[in-house]
């Protein structure tokens, strides 16, 4: 579908001048494992009817199915540049009855962030494919109050019936065709037009929270009567029950609306809902909270919130019920920030309740558990905050869930990974239970910077929220994340072209870290603060000259600095403070930047840019890349194509067919000695991701329906300078994927189109464009024949024929490429 899409735009723009062909090549796609999850995990679910089936949501990684090892498959990789916002899972259903269905709740912000609206998806074969149904809405999958929940649910009586609890007070939705079309349920109390408003994010109404069936109310085969709906709502009814399906509501009478209700869990055997409430929305907040338990046969309410007093200094989050145990209910605190979360079982209800762990005498604590974290070794002991006790436990705790069958296994999401285990009824006997980090599969980071080396590992990453790894395997998760200093978020990384040890990282403000740029001389084993940065100065981008001597740092509020030798930082006011930078990777002196579409070059160790060459009509440049191989080869994306230039920046040519580009990489070439093989995140006849052998003049397309790698403009590439076609992917929500070509790249289709080489000049205040245009198709090479009619015929490390058939002749079309045109 793609493809056609692809080739119907080539076709409608060759009134636009352009020369290439595109082809696809299949590669092997996998994610670079870092093991731990990486983020939040607002939502675990277990499917109550069929054994083993669960799923958990992440919201800004999509959703995934548990496998039987405890591992995770990822269902939402298809999600492309036009879908990203399938990434923001804000709620999951899985059927009781046809237990194959599962429904998801997508979108990613209700704010202007994400201009989108919402959609259900809906599969019928545990989540291998999706239909979406649109809404009318937006859906907040990585908004204020996401774990909450579940707002989606499908009636366990009738399972063609689900009700879907809207945001921003847009109500309480009904489908009764499994999803296909919903509409509102206009008797619902309208209450969620003035509930709970986030203080974050444009402080956007909360709205419904939770849709929890009374599955006991009714019989299999009619639509269940009771229904109960949490609204994000204090101070005023936030809990609504109907006993007719949904034709009318009313607040459950005897509530405590003092907090906000995060969770309803029905225990059927019981005849009771379960209900954990905090004074904020979650996921960061809440300092006081309590827990109820509502008796539905006998309409009362009882707190049994597990603490009191001075040990109640947080809200409650995650709620679980053993269906094997009726009376067996386990509660998580939704934040302790110190020392450590808690987790509280109760056997009796609710009446007495035993924690996870206990101080025994400051500040010694007895942990009644065995930690493991094997299979992420980076999240240790001491993740992030080593100032306030070991987080082990976590923290963002809304997911907490016992399976159904199994009253032993047990699985909890926090702010970073997922826990879990399988000898939970140990916690009633010895009270010492294994806690295993088992996030294994959820790759959940949003990636901010990739580098490929040619030497050391071959692959360093600037993470989102979990500082950046050196990954000396692609596929054994790192030990530690980068330290001295360890920030939450890393903007960017760059290494050195000569001395490909030496690494520069940035991170984006963390004040308690100090000094927010660091070097290591080790590919990332150790590292050493930059002694020349302010301390007030953090994010942005940042490059390293060739010899490691310079680093270039374009920050995110103090506009482009630059030290050399570890001397302080000093203002580089010749280049904007929105320019992209990068460092030539052979000569020590030579930077580049980009802003508008100005072409900027320093000759001087960055301190002094001057414009050099023009970008066409571009407005906003998104990534500068350089050929290690040549001072001066550089390539430049941009909102209106894809530049590259072979004289530092005094003319570039813009690559045809190419009509947007985000980011780009170059990595080992097709032949030794040839050009690097080219890689883009890139509009050719359509978005997506893209291989250029021949500097830019025939792509083959590397990605496919399956993978789709979500937002194009947010997402980060390099190349592997070792590995013919390797590429990396860095995405934002679904970490970092590699690719390696499956065969041969196929030639590329012949494909009639035509060529525009625009060249811009810029000579002091005077700028000239050149601009030929053929009319041409290409093929692809021949063996040591002459060439055919439009096939290549020379260009560096080219090695196949260097004549053409008769009737035409071997045009120079840029060092790399030469083709047979018609004479
Ligand atoms: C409602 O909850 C708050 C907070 O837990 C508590 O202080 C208050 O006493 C409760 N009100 C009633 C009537 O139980
Ligand atoms: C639980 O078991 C682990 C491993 O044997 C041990 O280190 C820990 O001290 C035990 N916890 C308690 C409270 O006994
Ligand atoms: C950074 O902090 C220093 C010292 O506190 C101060 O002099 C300087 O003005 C600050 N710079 C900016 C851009 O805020």
């Amino acid at each position: 579908m793609l493809k056609l899409g692809l080739l119907t735009v080539l076709v409608a723009a060759a009134t636009s001048p352009f020369v290439h062909a595109v082809s696809s090549q299949i590669y092997t796609w996998k994610n670079v494992k870092i093991g731990g999850g990486g983020g939040f995990v607002p939502g675990i679910v277990f499917n109550p009817t069929e054994k083993g089936l669960a799923y958990a949501r992440t919201d800004i990684g999509g959703a995934y199915k548990l496998n039987a090892d405890n591992s995770w498959t990822a269902l939402l990789d298809f999600a492309d540049d036009a879908r990203w916002n399938y990434w923001g899972v804000d709620a999951l259903a899985t059927d009781p009855v046809q237990t194959s269905r599962l429904y998801l709740a997508t979108g990613m912000y209700t704010n202007s962030w994400d201009p989108n609206n919402g959609q259900i998806l809906i599969s019928t074969d545990y989540g291998k494919t999706f239909a979406a149904s649109p809404l009318p809405f937006k859906v907040g999958g990585n908004m204020p109050g996401r774990g909450m929940g579940e707002r989606l649910a499908v009636d366990p009586n009738s399972n063609g019936i689900l009700f879907f609890g809207a945001r921003s007070g847009n109500g309480l939705w009904k489908s009764t065709n499994f999803g296909a079309t919903w509409t509102q349920v206009t008797s619902f109390p309208s209450t969620v037009d003035t509930s709970f408003a986030s203080l974050g994010y444009n402080s956007d109404k909360v709205g419904i929270a939770w849709v929890t069936f009374d599955k006991t109310s009714g019989t299999s085969g009619s639509p269940t009567p009771r229904i109960f709906v949490g609204v994000a709502n204090k101070g005023s009814s936030n809990i609504f029950v109907t006993n007719n399906g949904g034709t009318s509501w009313s607040a459950v009478a005897g509530q405590n609306t003092t907090f906000i209700p995060h969770k309803g869990v029905l225990s059927p055997s019981e005849k009771a809902i379960y209900v954990s409430y905090s004074d904020g929305a979650g996921p960061y907040d809440g300092t006081l909270g309590s827990v109820y338990r509502y008796d539905i046969a006998a309409s009362t309410w009882k707190d049994i919130t597990p603490v009191s007093g001075s040990d109640l200094y947080f809200g409650f989050g995650g709620v679980a019920v053993d269906l094997q145990k009726p009376g067996t209910i386990m509660v998580a605190a939704l934040n302790s920030w110190w020392p450590d979360g808690q987790i509280f079982r109760s056997t009796d209800s609710g009446t007495t309740w035993s924690r996870f762990w206990e101080w025994t005498s400051y500040p010694d604590m007895n942990k009644y558990y065995t930690y493991s974290d094997s299979l992420a070794p980076w999240l240790g002991p001491n993740y992030v905050d080593t100032t306030a006790g070991d987080k082990q436990i976590g923290w963002m705790m809304e997911a907490l869930v016992i399976d159904p069958f199994d009253s032993n296994h047990w699985l909890y999401g926090t702010g970073a990974t997922i826990y879990g285990g399988q000898d939970l009824l140990k916690w009633d006997t010895t009270h010492n239970v294994s806690l295993n980090a088992w996030a294994d599969g959820i790759e959940e980071t949003a990636i901010q910077g990739l580098i490929s080396p040619p030497s050391g590992p071959s692959l360093l990453s600037a993470v989102g929220d979990i500082g950046g790894f050196a990954h000396t395997s692609l596929t054994t998760p790192p030990k530690a994340s980068f330290s001295n200093p360890t920030w939450a978020t890393a903007a960017d990384i760059d290494f050195a072209g000569l001395q490909p040890a030496t690494i520069v990282r940035i991170g984006t403000g963390d004040s308690s870290s100090g000094k927010q740029c660091a070097l290591s001389y080790d590919s990332g084993v150790t590292w050493t603060p930059h002694s020349g940065a302010a301390d007030n100065v953090s994010g942005g981008k940042v490059a390293i000259s060739a010899d490691g001597s310079t680093v270039l740092w374009r920050t995110s509020a103090n506009g482009v600095q630059v030290s050399s030798n570890m001397a302080s930082f000093t203002t580089v006011s010749s280049l904007p403070s929105s320019a992209v930078i990068a460092s030539d990777k052979k000569t020590a002196s030579v930077f580049y930047g980009a802003s508008g579409s100005s072409f900027y070059l320093s000759t001087d160790s960055g301190k002094t840019f001057a414009v050099k060459g023009s970008l066409g009509s571009s407005t906003s440049p998104v990534k500068i890349v350089v050929n290690t191989g040549v001072t001066g080869d550089v390539w430049v994306s941009t909102d209106k194509g894809l530049f590259h230039s072979t004289d530092s920046g005094a003319t570039f040519t813009a690559i045809s067919g190419v009509t947007q580009a985000w980011a780009i990489a170059l990595g080992a070439p097709a032949k030794s000695g040839g050009y690097p093989a080219l890689f883009a995140a890139a509009n050719i006849g359509g978005v997506g991701y893209f291989r250029s052998d021949d500097a830019g003049v025939n792509w083959v397309k590397i990605n496919d329906a399956a993978h789709g790698f979500g937002s194009a403009s947010s997402n980060v590439l390099t190349a592997d300078p070792r590995i013919y076609g390797r590429v990396y992917i860095g995405t934002n929500g679904r970490g970092i994927f590699y690719g390696d070509a499956s065969g041969a790249a196929p030639p590329p289709t012949t494909t009639a189109s035509t060529t525009t080489t625009t060249s811009t000049t810029t000579t002091g205040t005077t700028t000239t464009t050149k601009s030929t245009t053929t009319t041409t198709t290409s093929s692809a090479p021949t063996g040591t024949a002459p060439a055919g009619a439009y096939g290549q015929c020379g260009g560096q490390g080219w090695t196949g024929p260097t004549t053409c058939v008769a009737g035409y002749t071997c045009t120079y079309s840029n060092p790399y490429y030469s083709q047979c045109v018609p004479s």
